[in-house]
């Protein structure tokens, strides 16, 4: 099946909550472009209200805000939620985490019953495996949360199909497995592993790697991870389903530092680093079947040609500002050489 994303989309309300973020931001140009009225509600803990593009409305405040978030969902037919505190800010604070993620969350779903809404899409996180016992990872594996974020991700999840089979609230979750692309701002000290590893490559620094390098993720590039979104929302038979959105492919943190140092054409060298207690995971890659069969979805991205794209989006102005440098001369091209006035930022980021 075949469904026109601007006929869904065209003239309809849609809220997004976390829509001035990383994934957010990006869902909401597509959903702008598709002619929706889109409203964003993000207290831009993270995101920045410059990410939204021109033309949708973005009312800053939180998803703990309970008459807010009624008040906004009652204006839309169709919710994306995003809106989420980060694994490093949850482990720092998991009171804070617990408000957002699992509160947040439930104030969505009560206004969304109330509304009654034609579909809320949950984004949730592959964190919820914990250390898989087999891999790729199934949907319907064991779920072991193995940090305060994992928990309240796990835990917007089940409250989502709890509104559903209690209540029949429309849901539909996408289990999110390390998303980077352009639009993944550096200066965000929360940004992922990949953002981290080029602003400190960009910078000519040693790329601090936790453990020994071998711990692996599936990297999923951000516009197959907003189309496979997109496609939860509108897809009649994702109603009521949670879906892995990766690639099927592993990819270990050495691997993924190799890779940037042939995007970039240079060398990048990396020192081993205490681990982290955030990065406890060995190994993760998710099958996505389900979603190639139910939504007729496929990442379309391999991890070099993903990274190039990132390598671009940061040697423009944009992602120069975003990295806290100033723009470099010359072609954005990756193979163009690093930008030696970058500014020196942590190293090893969050997997
Ligand atoms: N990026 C990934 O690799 C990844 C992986 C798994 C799951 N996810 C999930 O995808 C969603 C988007 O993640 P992202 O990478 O774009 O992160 P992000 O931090 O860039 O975006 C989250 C947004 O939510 C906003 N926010 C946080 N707390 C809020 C609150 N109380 N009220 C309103 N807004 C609030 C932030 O300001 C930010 O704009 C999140 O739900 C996250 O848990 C992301």
């Amino acid at each position: 099946m075949t469904i026109s994303v601007d006929c869904a989309f065209g003239g309809r309300r849609i809220l997004v909550t976390g829509g001035a973020g990383f994934v957010g931001s990006r869902l909401v140009a597509r959903l702008a472009e598709a002619g929706a009225r889109v409203t964003v509600l993000d207290d831009l803990f993270t995101g920045k209200a410059e990410a939204v593009p021109a033309g949708v409305e973005l009312v800053v405040g939180s998803v703990t805000d309970e008459p807010l978030v009624r008040d906004l969902v009652g204006r839309a037919t169709l919710v994306f939620h995003l809106a989420a505190r980060n694994i490093i800010a949850s482990t720092a604070n998991p009171r804070d985490d617990y408000a957002t993620n699992i509160g947040g969350t439930l104030n969505v779903l009560l206004a969304a019953r109330e509304a009654r809404v034609e579909r809320v899409v949950y984004t949730s996180s592959a964190s919820i495996y914990g250390n898989p016992r087999s891999i790729p990872i199934n949907e319907e594996d064991a779920l072991e949360p193995l940090s305060p974020y994992a928990v309240s991700k796990l835990a917007g999840e089940h409250y989502c199909f709890a509104f559903y089979e209690s209540y029949g609230t429309p849901v539909s979750a996408v289990r999110y497995s390390n998303i980077y692309g352009p639009g993944q701002r550096p200066d965000n000290p929360y940004c992922g592993v990949v953002s981290k590893f080029f602003a400190g490559a960009m910078a000519g620094e040693v790329l601090g790697i936790h453990g020994d390098g071998q711990q692996t993720r599936d990297f999923t590039y951000i516009d197959d991870a907003v189309e496979a979104t997109i496609l939860a929302a509108i897809h009649p038979r994702a109603e009521g389903e949670v879906f892995n959105v990766g690639t099927g492919i592993e990819t270990s943190v050495n691997d993924l530092a190799a890779t940037i140092a042939e995007v970039l054409e240079r060398e990048v060298i990396t020192e081993p680093v205490d681990r982290r207690d955030v990065d406890n995971i060995r190994r993760r890659v998710v099958n996505i079947e389900k979603a190639r069969r139910m939504l007729r979805w496929s990442p379309q991205m391999t991890i070099q040609r993903g990274l190039a794209e990132t390598a671009r989006w940061l040697l423009s102005a944009e992602g120069a500002d975003a990295a806290g440098r100033r723009p470099s001369r010359g072609s954005p091209s990756p193979g163009a050489g690093p930008d030696s006035t970058a500014a020196s930022l942590p190293q090893g980021g969050r997997l």
